[in-house]
């Protein structure tokens, strides 16, 4: 009892039999999927354009088809929790997502006032927020910007804010899709570092990317084809 207890734990996320398509729509998207993902690991997340990575991340932080309609058939475990009944603002607290465009997700004037935004809606204390926004600009290197204006920051210094903004609900996984697209070279180092730092606070990260050079911080790659997802790298420790 108590091993199996441990052993969910470490199962971040778990995903059994699950078929999906669009309201719209009566091809299968996801057409069988079974997958699981431990605590701590990067998952690098690949597939063709249109094979349906975004509608998979969707169903995994419950906005399908809890925002997105659509035939969801299947179980989702979120830390051993089915996410069925879950609401919306209870898995965004255990699952922060980030998206291809900065711009899209930073809208305060300044870069405090960002990260302030999710934890002040949850009515956490101010203290208590303003220790989240300290720890989550250090975890992402972006101390120093502070008191800026997210207008003045490159690409990659939005992407790591749009980051620490999600870090400040202190989800335990992270899903970001394709948050490197758009962003230069030494942005994307940045980000990639970042990542690894949060991954060393215990923390999950399921990353879909187009760019093979930045799988090489994935602990493992899934491929997402025909509906069906398989592994097709892990790396050798
Ligand atoms: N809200 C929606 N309603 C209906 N069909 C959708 C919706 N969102 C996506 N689709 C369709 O579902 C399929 C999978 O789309 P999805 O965005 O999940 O793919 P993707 O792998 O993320 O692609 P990309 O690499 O271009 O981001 C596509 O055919 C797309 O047109
Ligand atoms: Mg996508």
């Amino acid at each position: 009892m108590a091993n199996n207890y441990r052993g969910s734990e470490m199962k971040a996320v778990e995903v059994e039999n699950l078929f999906f398509n669009y309201l719209d729509k009566k091809e299968k998207i996801l057409d069988g999927i079974n997958v699981t993902i431990r605590k701590g690991e990067i998952i690098g997340l690949v597939g063709l354009s249109g094979s349906g990575k975004s509608t998979f991340c969707h169903c995994i932080c419950g906005i399908i088809p809890k925002i997105y309609e659509g035939n969801l058939q299947g179980t989702i475990k979120i830390f051993g929790i089915d996410i069925e009944n879950m609401k919306i603002a209870e898995i965004a607290s255990k699952i922060g997502v980030i998206f291809q465009n900065p711009d899209t997700q930073l809208f305060s004037p300044n870069v405090e006032d960002e990260l302030a935004f999710g934890p002040e809606n949850l009515c956490i204390e101010r203290d208590e927020i303003g220790h989240r926004i300290k720890k989550a600009l250090e975890l992402v290197g972006m101390e120093k910007y502070r008191y800026h204006n997210p207008n003045e920051l490159s690409g990659g210094q939005k992407q790591l804010i749009a980051i620490a903004s999600v870090l400040t609900m202190q989800p335990q996984i992270l899903i970001c899709d394709e948050i490197m697209s758009q962003i230069d070279q030494k942005g994307v180092e940045l980000i990639k570092k970042a990542l690894i730092e949060i991954k060393n606070q215990g923390k999950t990260i399921i990353m879909v990317e187009h760019n093979n050079s930045n799988l090489n911080i994935a602990d493992r790659v899934l491929l997402l084809k025909d509906g069906k997802i398989e592994e097709i790298k892990t790396r050798n420790e």
